[in-house]
């Protein structure tokens, strides 16, 4: 089995020294950096914006994977494009025509994401499939870390796995909400390419060594 990409969730780190936690991420097996935007309308809360993600991309030396937890989010794509966005994920459930949307994304220049809430099946995303780079399947419903993974997500990542095959496209899996290194490797060998964590990374008293658990599956 293939070691999944890590995303530790900046959510969850210290806001008043961020230089120390994203140098800690520089210099750990961490893939990406991930970015949660929220606009307390998407979802019932609010995190940062622009200023925060320009100077996470200064000192930053992994792409930033930004997961927009917004309503909307056509009026910024651009905006998240200059303040450094690699990979820009949006919403099934806030997109009315996420097909423009995706493709508006890849046209910018960054990959193309779509996420989808615990409630919405993943067989919605059947005709998107060819046109996004990565799929987040939210494992819990979002807005805030810290919270308990649904374990019904291991059935949709197997399912989403399926759909995939029958595509020549093959965006990545990725999961968020209440990973850990107890579920880490059960998650990857349901089929998920990249595991996003927060309060398990922050919180823990070695992150790196926490990241580390996580990618070699070391409980
Ligand atoms: C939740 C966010 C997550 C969050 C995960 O809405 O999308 O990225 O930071 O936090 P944990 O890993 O603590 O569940
Ligand atoms: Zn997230």
């Amino acid at each position: 089995m293939k070691q999944p990409l890590i995303a530790p969730s900046f959510l969850s780190a210290n806001f008043l020294n961020l230089q120390a936690d994203i140098e800690m991420i520089n210099n750990s097996n961490a893939d990406w950096f991930h970015l949660d935007i929220m606009d307390g309308r998407f979802v019932p809360n609010i995190s940062f914006g622009f200023p925060i993600i320009k100077q996470i991309n200064k000192l930053s030396k992994k792409p930033l994977d930004v997961h927009l937890m917004i309503v909307e989010p056509d009026k910024y794509l651009e905006e998240f494009q200059k303040a450094g966005a690699d990979i820009l994920t949006v919403h099934y459930e806030a997109c009315t025509h996420l097909n423009r949307t995706l493709v508006k994304i890849r046209d910018l220049g960054m990959k193309a994401g779509v996420s989808i809430n615990p409630h919405t099946p993943v067989w919605v995303l059947e005709e998107i499939i060819d046109y996004a780079d990565l799929i987040l399947i939210m494992s819990v419903n979002p807005g805030f870390g810290g919270q308990k993974f649904i374990p019904q997500t291991y059935d949709k990542i197997k399912k989403l796995k399926r759909m995939i095959n029958e595509h020549e496209n093959k965006p990545l899996i990725e999961v968020d909400g209440g990973v850990n290194t107890s579920n880490a490797k059960a998650l990857t060998e349901a089929g998920a390419d990249v595991l996003v964590a927060g309060s398990a990374i922050f919180g823990s008293e070695n992150p790196v060594e926490t990241i580390d658990k996580m990618k070699y599956f070391k409980d």
